[in-house]
């Protein structure tokens, strides 16, 4: 039977246009997706709209659209951005969706059922800007939320309440596990929240309509953290009268991995494993909560004004290099920089100047000196830059696997210096002169086999170049995966065409 592999990122809130730090989020889930599907893999890739809540309520008035009105035509503009930058989603889930919003009613019933959630009147701070109760440790002394800078305020009224505080043993040892990356936000959590001893969480409101109804107590509305934490299942047909994909996807020997920004690492570390651990469903295998993308110093955030419109930038840049930046220069267990000179820095450095470059080099060679196409030849086995390159592959993988992209990159970059020295060393123009056709035809083809051993371990980023990269090698519509690329009995074509790829951008 295959192996089965779920990623999802956080659903967005569609209180405005998506900015560069969602597509953080997006892209890595995006390739870590198309990653598995090289390795054989069944994938569901899970992404949506958080659509509820009284932001989006307000939003929708200043407008003076319902808030359906105005989510639909936010809704357009998220996808839109994904096909721009090619990210391939098997469900977008909106939890204005029917099947969503029935599921979520069952599971809320299920729950008070099991008295795991009561009747209460609670008093407390809230931030409407990011939807959460919030404690003393993430506030100042005005209140003001140390996350989006707004201002907190009064809440009290009835409300019904999750019994959080009965699971301290159980998130106790959960966290004794690695189920969450980093290290340093395992820390935080236990520091701020659960050893400090959990409390139990408001989960209704009544002062506001939009959102999905308590069946047993229409007054409330269900608040947007159970109804949008459990997307994550009812995407795959929980609570439905189809529930194969569940079955499948959230099997006990299925991996799940969930991606998220470390301001909502409290919600998928603390209150969705109380929910699964509740509805007897297993806890997801990892929870990657990466760091943030900061301009000037703060978080980028539609609140903070500091944004990067990813349209604009994709207006002006190709997928691939947003692709690239992302997943090379910014690793999720720091917060990391975007300006637009870093991104060019970045593309000129690694795409223009060490691959685009090699790959250009070596497919002008085998046109000049081979009219395309070289001859057949084995290879030395002890050749070092063949060794280098089954490391490459090995150590790419050790790094993919455990979902760090940004180091499986730096491999395949350190491959291409190497590369690109070894036409330096072996001087391939000068063999040319002394007529050691023998002698080039082995350098031309190590190199090839190594150019194409880098195409395909990013392949995963460089959606678009992929193919193009491999057809300035002489390969064209054939089947390269982990097998075969190690096997590399490739049936090479005529190389007619000189491509340019990655253009340097002049700034
Ligand atoms: N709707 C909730 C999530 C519910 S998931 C069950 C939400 N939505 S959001 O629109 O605010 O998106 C938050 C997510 O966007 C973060 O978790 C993160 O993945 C991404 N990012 C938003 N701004 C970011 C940065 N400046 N930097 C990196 N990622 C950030 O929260």
């Amino acid at each position: 039977m295959k192996k089965t592999f779920y990623v999802s990122t956080p659903i967005y809130y569609p209180s405005g246009k998506l900015h560069i730090g969602h597509t953080y989020t997006s892209t890595l889930a995006d390739v870590m997706a198309r990653y598995k599907k090289e390795n054989f893999y069944d994938v569901f890739f899970l992404t949506g709209s958080d659509e509820h809540g009284q932001k989006i309520e307000q939003k929708a008035k200043e407008q003076n659209k319902s808030p359906k009105e105005y989510v639909d035509e936010i809704v357009l503009t998220f996808k839109d951005l994904w096909e721009k930058l090619d990210i391939k989603y098997d469900r977008f889930i909106r939890t204005t969706d029917e099947d969503h919003i029935k599921a979520v009613q069952k599971i809320f019933s299920f729950l008070l059922e099991k008295d795991l959630i009561f009747l209460s009147d609670y008093k407390g701070k809230y931030c409407i800007s990011c939807e959460e109760f919030l404690t003393f440790e993430q506030m100042d002394k005005d209140f003001v939320h140390n996350v989006c800078k707004n201002t907190a305020i009064d809440f009290q009224e009835e409300t019904y309440m999750l019994r959080v505080s009965k699971f301290q043993k159980y998130l106790q040892d959960l966290f004794k596990t690695d189920f969450l990356e980093p290290e340093s936000r395992k820390n935080e959590m236990l520091n701020s929240f659960i050893n400090t001893g959990l409390e139990d969480l408001s989960v209704t409101r009544v002062s506001f309509k939009w959102g999905i109804p308590v069946l047993e107590n229409d007054k409330h509305i269900i608040y947007v953290w159970i109804d949008a934490l459990s997307n994550y299942i009812t995407a795959l047909g929980y609570g439905s009268d189809n529930t194969s994909l569940l079955e499948k996807f959230w099997a006990k020997d299925s991996e799940i991995l969930q991606i998220v920004g470390k301001e909502i690492t409290r919600f998928h570390s603390i209150y969705w494993p109380i929910i699964l651990n509740s509805l007897n469903l297993k806890t997801p295998d990892k929870l990657l909560s990466h760091g943030w993308i900061i301009s000037g110093g703060n978080k980028m955030s539609k609140s903070l004004g500091n944004v990067i419109d990813p349209i604009e930038l994709l207006k002006k840049y190709s997928s691939d290099a947003v692709r690239f930046y992302i997943i090379n220069n910014l690793p999720t267990d720091k917060d990391g920089e975007w300006t637009e000179e870093l991104f060019i820095e970045s593309f000129n450095i690694n795409l223009a100047n060490n691959i685009g470059n090699l790959l250009s080099r070596v497919s002008n060679m085998i046109i000049k000196y081979f009219d395309g196409l070289l001859p057949k030849k084995e290879v030395a086995k002890n050749n070092y830059l063949v060794k280098i390159g089954e490391e490459t592959i090995v150590n790419y993988k050790k790094f993919m696997d455990k979902y760090d992209m940004s180091s499986a990159i730096k491999e395949v970059l350190k491959l291409s210096q190497e590369c690109n020295k070894f036409i330096e060393d072996t001087k391939p123009w000068a063999l040319e002169k002394e007529n050691k056709l023998d002698e080039l035809n082995e350098v031309l083809t190590i190199l090839q086999k190594n150019i194409i051993i880098i195409s395909y371990l990013l392949k995963p980023i460089l959606t678009k170049s992929f193919s193009s990269m491999i057809e300035q090698m002489g390969l064209k519509h054939q089947e390269i995966n982990f097998d075969s690329i190690e096997k590399n009995n490739f049936n090479y074509k005529k190389i007619i065409d000189k491509l340019v790829l990655f253009e340097r951008i002049k700034n």
